[in-house]
């Protein structure tokens, strides 16, 4: 059997499927709730997007209020995975005191393989708590539970410690070094891929 007969439709009829996933509400985690972005979200989202510390690893500078405007938009739209490309993202809110702690995104990176990708941040007052790992597990079992992603990978600057420590904490595996392998903001950059399974899933799963 060749790989186009087992798709069908959009939907990838192999072992690799994806089901549709729409965000229906609040997910909750021991101190956090992950929510969808809102219009009233701007400052915060202009707040992370704007300061150098933050965007120093990302593949954009620091941002201008209209262009934190427009990726505002963009996340408030982005709500549902029913295919490649579709991107969910939602904001961690600390239950404690209802304040913005972090930003992540789930990302169909490939339907046809089944290949999930995460990002977040977290703004630098709340960062070093454990927030970004609290969150981005969740993203994980919206990811595996959820969308029924075979593969979830994290791609980062190589210069990222923070980062790549929060990936190995939720259990990735480091699986790349690419050398020099970006030219992003004037130099050649190296970067990180971690991944895990979906049968890694349950074994690291709390
Ligand atoms: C990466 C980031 C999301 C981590 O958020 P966080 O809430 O501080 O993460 P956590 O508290 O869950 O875990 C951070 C871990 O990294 C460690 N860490 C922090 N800075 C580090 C550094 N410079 N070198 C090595 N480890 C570092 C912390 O000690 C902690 O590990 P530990 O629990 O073993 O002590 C945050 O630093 C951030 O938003 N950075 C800017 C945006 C960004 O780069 N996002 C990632 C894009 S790939």
């Amino acid at each position: 059997m060749s790989r186009a007969d087992r798709t069908i439709g959009r939907t990838h009829v192999g072992r690799g499927a994806v089901r549709a996933f729409e965000y229906r509400g609040p997910i909750e985690t021991e101190r956090l709730v992950l929510r969808a972005v809102e219009p009233s979200d701007f400052d915060v989202v202009f707040a992370m997007r704007s300061d150098p510390e933050v965007v120093r690893y990302l593949y954009w500078g620091v941002q201008t209020a209209e262009e934190a405007r427009a990726a505002l938009e963009q996340r408030i739209s982005f709500r549902a995975i029913r295919g490649e490309g579709d991107v969910l993202a939602v904001l961690a809110v600390l239950k404690a005191t209802g304040e913005v702690t972090a930003d992540l995104i789930l990302r169909c990176l490939s339907q046809e393989h089944s290949v999930g990708e995460i990002g977040f941040i977290v703004l630098p007052e709340h960062q070093g708590r454990g927030y970004a790992t609290e969150a981005a597990r969740a993203m994980l079992a919206v990811a595996f539970d959820g969308v029924g992603f075979h593969r979830v990978e994290g791609h980062l600057d190589a210069r990222n410690a923070a980062s790549a420590r929060v990936l190995e904490k939720l259990g990735m595996r480091r699986e790349a070094h690419l050398v020099e392998n970006e030219w992003v903001k004037d130099e050649w950059q190296s970067e990180l891929v971690y991944a895990m399974l979906d049968r890694e899933w349950p074994a690291t799963r709390r």
